[in-house]
């Protein structure tokens, strides 16, 4: 099996981006991050893009899905991993990288695509809060979902409290799915997950509670 290429895609502070390369161990000799790119030149990200060597491209156009075309062609990877990168991707790119991109987003989607998930989990009281990490399509937020995290909310938890518990399920299963793919043991084909060839047709959900996270 040939060493998979993959690239980080991010826009802000990067924590995922850091836990993934603190993980990049577990697939090593399948696959390897040999780039970033972020369309924020003040991400945090940057820097910690810096402190694992990983080669970081900057944009700092108002579109720049130029520049990110550029980045892709140069480096063709075999994998895009959105972690964290809050541009919406052009038509043309999802469907030149189709199977190829794989997005986390902090909500039990299809609920609360786009942004102010935790504002929306408390406004409305939700008993149960998640993840979910998907293939990308045209869709914001849409695509077949490969896995979802999820834990009750027993109590009444606030925004910072929230955040924090949602980022340690992010922290958790990112990488594991990561590993799946360079392991080959998901695939999107017809858009539909496969899961070791199976195909999958309700979500794989984790589920864990707040105490072990
Ligand atoms: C993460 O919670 C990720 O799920 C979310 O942005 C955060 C980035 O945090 N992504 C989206 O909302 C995508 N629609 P980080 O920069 O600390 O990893």
């Amino acid at each position: 099996m040939l060493i998979k290429k993959c690239v980080i895609l991010f826009s802000g502070t990067g924590s995922n981006l850091e836990n993934l390369l603190k993980n990049k161990h577990l697939h090593d000799g399948q696959l390897k991050y040999i780039s970033a790119f972020t369309n924020n030149p003040k991400a945090k990200g940057i820097d910690i893009c810096k402190l694992f060597s990983l080669e970081v491209t900057i944009s700092s156009c108002k579109d720049p899905n130029l520049d990110l075309q550029i980045f892709l062609k140069n480096h063709n990877p075999d994998l895009i991993v959105l972690s964290g990168y809050m541009k919406i991707l052009p038509d043309y790119i999802i469907k030149e990288y189709k199977g190829k991109i794989i997005n986390i987003h902090p909500s039990l989607l299809p609920k609360y695509p786009g942004l102010n998930t935790y504002e929306k989990v408390i406004d409305n009281k939700d008993k149960e809060h998640g993840i979910t990490i998907h293939f990308v399509t045209e869709e914001l937020d849409g695509g077949p979902i490969i896995l979802q995290g999820q834990f009750e909310l027993c109590k009444e938890l606030n925004k910072d409290r929230l955040k924090f518990l949602t980022h340690q399920l992010e922290y958790e299963l990112f990488p594991k799915v990561i590993l799946w793919f360079a392991n080959e043991l998901i695939k999107l084909e017809s858009d539909k997950v496969f899961f070791k060839n199976k195909e999958i047709t309700s979500p794989m959900i984790y589920l864990t509670n707040i105490e072990s996270l």
